[in-house]
């Protein structure tokens, strides 16, 4: 099990100005450490659901009981918070292209209420169960009233409901105890699974939200959480240089204050674009706005941006480096892929590129990174460097609960509550009263 690695050589804030900020975080630091001993009861709760011994008992369990149901599919319903951390870890970890691989159970996931992309996966699961498969849908919703979610709902279990007389056996609600979704699956005899009160979406991804369906494709679930509990205790920590979370808060603030705001996360990994969007959504709904603890209009935030390298650097590095000055990357790579395959040695079309010959992707990946910082050097472009040692669920588990705290740290900086999400709950409000009144 290895650590992840930071590297703050080229950030371009003094020694000075980062040992300064880190000070102004100590008190929220002993706040976050406060809250590892009040369980679910804290603001801060997520810190705590690494440590949730009965939680990963009751998943593990429903897991392995759906497990010998042999589905051919997972389907979860959810959005935002609900869904973007389980894709992000289930792409790390088992790739993009998963569901074209001779996998057992596959993924679909059904967010938006798009026409279109949900015929399509009506038609993947409607081919399934016809053939006498099983399907397993896995609703995910914490408030249990986002529309989205509701509509999918209805129009996934519908189907279900064609092929299974005992359609109960093949849902499992993830919500809130208690909230209305969470009656009815329980009313109905679906598996429930509870979001802990205090836990916001995009803070779940270690509760049965992301655990569950985890657990369903066979990823090591103990190993996630372990990750995160390891990185969790250095970002509690007096030492700045250890404790990475504040460290790189103190950096981001920094240039926030000095007129950056486009913060991008420059993944050089493909599968890991989807940890990009996960940690998009993290930044923009937590630091995003109106108003300041003290009820003072302020609008703020960071704007949070996804890049992929190498892809990337064919679309956005021009602007990145001969652009204005308003952005700060981190840089995400990784040290050892699953697979390894090389350019043969005796090469088709020699003349094009010289020295790829007998060399290993990863390589090439390597020299077009260390040229992409090279550049950014030079053009003084500030960027940390984040080097996570695999894919693993270990790795990822530290890189997930790592982004969660800085931003909580971020928040206090900003001074601003990274826990709730006023205005994304004014447009579904909205949403429901013109729904309500066609
Ligand atoms: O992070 C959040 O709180 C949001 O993005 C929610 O996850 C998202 O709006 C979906 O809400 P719910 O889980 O209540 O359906």
């Amino acid at each position: 099990m290895k650590d992840i690695k930071f590297n703050f050589n080229d950030c371009l804030i003094s020694t000075d100005e980062i040992n300064e900020t880190a000070k102004r975080l100590k008190p929220e630091i002993c706040s976050m450490m406060e809250a590892t001993s009040n369980g679910y009861e804290d603001e801060k709760a997520f810190v705590n659901l690494p440590e949730d011994k009965a939680m990963l008992e009751k998943v593990s369990e429903l897991v392995k009981e759906k497990k010998e149901l042999n589905p051919d599919y997972l389907v979860i319903v959810g959005i935002g918070g609900s869904n973007l951390g389980t894709i992000a870890v289930q792409e790390a970890v088992l790739g993009k292209l998963y569901n074209n691989l001779d996998s057992s159970t596959k993924i679909l996931y059904a967010d938006t209420v798009d026409e279109d992309y949900i015929h399509c996966i009506i038609k993947i699961i409607e081919n399934s169960l016809a053939n006498g498969s099983n399907v397993i849908l896995n609703c995910v919703s914490k408030s249990g009233t986002t529309t989205e979610t509701a509509a999918n709902f209805e129009v996934i279990f519908d189907v279900l409901q064609k092929y299974k007389k005992d359609v109960e056996n093949y849902v499992v609600v993830t919500s809130d105890k208690g909230s209305e979704l969470w009656k009815i699956g329980v009313e109905k005899g679906f598996d429930t699974l509870e979001i802990p009160q205090k836990v916001g979406g995009r803070f779940s991804v270690f509760s049965a939200v992301g655990l569950f369906p985890l657990g369903l494709l066979g990823l090591n679930i103990r190993a996630l959480i372990n990750g995160a509990k390891h990185i969790k205790d250095l970002c509690l920590g007096d030492d700045i240089d250890s404790n990475h979370a504040a460290k790189s808060a103190a950096v981001q603030f920094q240039h926030y204050t000095q007129g950056r705001n486009i913060f991008d996360l420059f993944l050089f990994a493909n599968d890991l674009e989807s940890l990009g969007k996960w940690n998009r959504q993290l930044v923009a709904e937590s630091l995003g706005k109106e108003y300041n603890k003290r009820g003072e209009k302020v609008n703020v935030g960071l704007t949070p941006t996804v890049s992929i390298g190498s892809t990337d650097l064919h679309s956005v590095a021009q602007l990145y480096l001969g652009g204005p000055f308003d952005k700060f990357t981190t840089f995400v790579s990784v040290q050892e892929n699953f697979s390894s395959i090389k350019v043969p040695s005796c090469l088709e079309i020699k003349e094009l590129v010289a020295g790829i010959q007998g060399r290993s992707l990863k390589t090439i990946m390597d020299a077009i990174f260390e040229g992409t910082k090279v550049a950014f050097r030079e053009k003084k472009r500030p960027f940390i460097e984040i080097t996570l040692p695999d894919k693993s669920e270990y790795s990822i588990g530290q890189f997930l609960q790592f982004k969660m705290m800085e931003t909580v740290y971020l928040g206090y900086l900003l001074n601003v509550n990274p826990f709730g999400q006023p205005n994304v709950e004014d447009y579904k409000r909205e949403t429901r009263r013109i729904l309500s009144q066609k």
